[in-house]
C-alpha cells in the first residue's frame, strides 16, 4: 500500500541558542559576547529531520507512529501526503490519502464548511454525487450543522478539527492520515474518531496515526513505528514499540544532561537545566515512597540579561502510559514565580505523595505572562515510587489496581 525508501529531509534553521554540539564553556562564553556586544549571535545550521528512513505498510494495517518532540514525525506525515518534498529518497503509494495534519492543512480558510467539504471529495477524485451520499454523515458526525455556510475561518478550533477529521475519515480513503491534531478537541470527541479510525482500519483501509498517548497507540494499532531524531528506531508490534519507547525515554532521561537536550519546545529564552527530587532534609533521592513529603527542583539557567516575572511552572506527573495523573502548576495558587538571568532553581514541595508503587514520568513546562512558552521538555527523569505507608496502616495500596491514592473515611448509614 506504501513503500518509504532511504527518505530524507534537511532543513535549514537559523538559531540563536546553543546547539548540542557546543560544550558549556563555549556556551558561556558566547552569551558573555552576546550580552557585551548586544546583538544574539544567529548561526545558521543544516539538519536531516528525518534520515534514511525505509519501511512499507500493506493494506488494512493499523501504523502507530511515536516518538520525542521533534522526531520527525509530522515532518513523515506531511512527506506521505505531498505537503512537502523530501530532500531525498522516494515513497511509493497505491491509493487515494487523505490526512489530517495541523490546524491550516487541507481546508480553505476563506470557503464555508459545505464548499471545503466537496473541495476536499474532489481533492480525493471522488464524483460530486458520490460526496453528496457523505455529505450528511459527514455533518452530523462533525457536530457543525448550524455553520455549514460560514466560512470556515471564523471556525473555533475544535469546530475546525471536527471538520477536517469527519471529511478525513468519511470520504472513504485507501490511507488516513492523522497527525497529534485530535488532542484539540474533547475527549467526547476524541473518543468518537478513535472508534472511526478503527472502523475505517477494519474496513480494510490503511491508517497511519501519530499520538503522543502510548495506551491509545496500543488499543487502536497493529503495528508501531518509532522515530528517533530523525531515524526508524523501531518497527515492530503497537505493544513491542512503546516498550521500545519506554525504555528509550529511560535511558535519555538517566544518561542525558537536561540542559543539552534537543528534543523540547520554547523560545529559549529559559532553559531546564536539572531536575533533582529532594527530601525535606534537602537530601537527593533516587526513589520515592507514596506518602513521602518531597521537593521537587527544577535547576534553569536564562540566556536573557533580565529577570522574568510573572513566570508560570508547571510539573506533570504522567504513567508510564503517558496518561497524566497530575499537574502542579504554579499560577493554580497564585504563586508568582521570578527568574534571575544568572539561573537558579525553582522548587516545588509535595507533600503525602499520592502516588502507588510504580514508574512515572515527568514533564515541565515553564511560560512567561501566561503566554510564551519559556521551555517545555518531557521525561526529565526516570522516576519510581516504590514502598511507602500513604495511610499510616502498613497498606501501600494496591499498585495493579490504582495509581493514585487518596484518603477516605467509611462508615455506614
Ligand atoms: N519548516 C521547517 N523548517 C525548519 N525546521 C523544521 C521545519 N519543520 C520542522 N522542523 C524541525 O524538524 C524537526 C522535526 O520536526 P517534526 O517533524 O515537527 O517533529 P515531531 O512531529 O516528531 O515533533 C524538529 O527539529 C523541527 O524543529
Ligand atoms: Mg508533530
Amino acid at each position: 500500500m506504501l513503500r518509504v525508501e532511504n527518505l530524507g529531509k534537511r532543513y535549514r534553521v537559523a538559531h540563536q541558542s546553543p546547539g548540542n554540539t557546543m560544550t558549556l564553556r563555549d556556551a558561556i562564553v558566547d552569551t558573555a559576547q552576546s550580552i557585551v556586544r548586544r546583538k544574539p549571535r544567529v548561526r545558521s545550521e543544516e539538519f536531516w529531520a528525518l534520515d534514511r528512513v525505509s519501511f512499507t505498510v500493506d493494506q488494512g494495517e493499523r501504523v502507530g507512529i511515536i516518538g520525542r518532540n521533534g522526531a520527525g514525525k509530522s515532518t513523515l506525515l506531511k512527506i506521505l501526503s505531498r505537503i512537502t518534498e523530501p530532500t531525498r529518497g522516494k515513497i511509493e503509494l497505491w491509493g487515494r490519502v487523505a490526512s489530517l495534519l495541523e490546524v491550516g492543512t487541507g481546508f480553505h480558510p476563506e470557503l464555508t464548511g459545505r464548499e471545503n467539504i466537496y473541495l476536499n471529495g474532489a481533492i480525493l477524485g471522488m464524483s460530486r454525487s458520490e460526496i453528496a451520499r457523505k455529505f450528511d454523515e459527514i455533518v452530523e458526525f462533525a457536530e457543525v450543522e448550524r455553520f455549514l455556510d460560514t466560512p470556515v475561518k471564523r471556525y473555533s478550533s475544535g469546530m475546525y478539527v471536527r471538520l477536517a477529521f469527519a471529511v478525513a475519515a468519511h470520504l472513504e480513503p485507501e490511507i488516513l492520515i492523522v497527525d497529534e491534531v485530535l488532542a484539540v478537541g474533547d475527549v467526547q470527541f476524541q473518543k468518537k474518531c478513535l472508534s472511526k479510525m478503527e472502523d475505517v482500519g477494519a474496513s480494510g483501509r490503511t491508517v497511519l496515526f501519530v499520538s503522543h498517548n502510548l495506551s491509545t497507540v496500543e488499543a487502536l494499532c497493529t503495528r508501531g513505528i518509532v522515530l528517533q531524531e530523525g531515524t526508524l528506531g523501531f518497527d515492530g508490534t503497537a505493544q513491542a514499540a512503546v516498550q521500545y519507547y519506554l525504555d528509550a525515554a529511560y535511558d535519555l532521561a538517566s544518561s542525558t544532561a537536561l540542559g543539552l537536550r534537543r528534543d523540547r519546545s520554547g523560545n529559549g529564552k529559559v532553559r531546564v537545566s536539572h531536575f533533582r527530587i529532594l527530601d525535606l532534609n534537602e537530601a537527593e533521592v533516587s526513589v520515592m515512597q507514596s506518602g513521602g513529603d518531597y521537593l521537587f527542583e527544577i535547576g534553569y539557567q536564562s540566556t536573557v540579561n533580565y529577570p522574568l516575572h510573572n513566570v508560570a511552572v508547571s510539573l506533570d506527573i504522567f504513567d508510564d502510559r503517558t496518561n497524566r495523573l497530575l499537574l502542579f502548576r504554579s499560577n493554580f495558587t497564585n504563586e508568582n514565580v521570578s527568574l534571575f538571568p544568572s539561573g537558579g532553581a525553582i522548587r516545588c514541595c509535595v507533600r503525602d505523595l499520592p502516588l502507588a508503587s510504580g514508574a512515572y514520568r515527568f514533564s515541565i513546562f515553564i511560560s512567561h505572562a501566561n503566554a510564551e512558552v519559556l521551555d517545555y521538555i518531557t521525561d526529565v527523569a526516570p522516576s519510581i515510587v516504590e514502598g511507602g505507608d500513604f495511610f499510616g496502616t502498613g497498606s501501600g495500596g494496591l499498585p495493579n489496581h490504582c495509581k493514585i491514592l487518596k484518603r477516605a473515611e467509611w462508615s455506614t448509614v
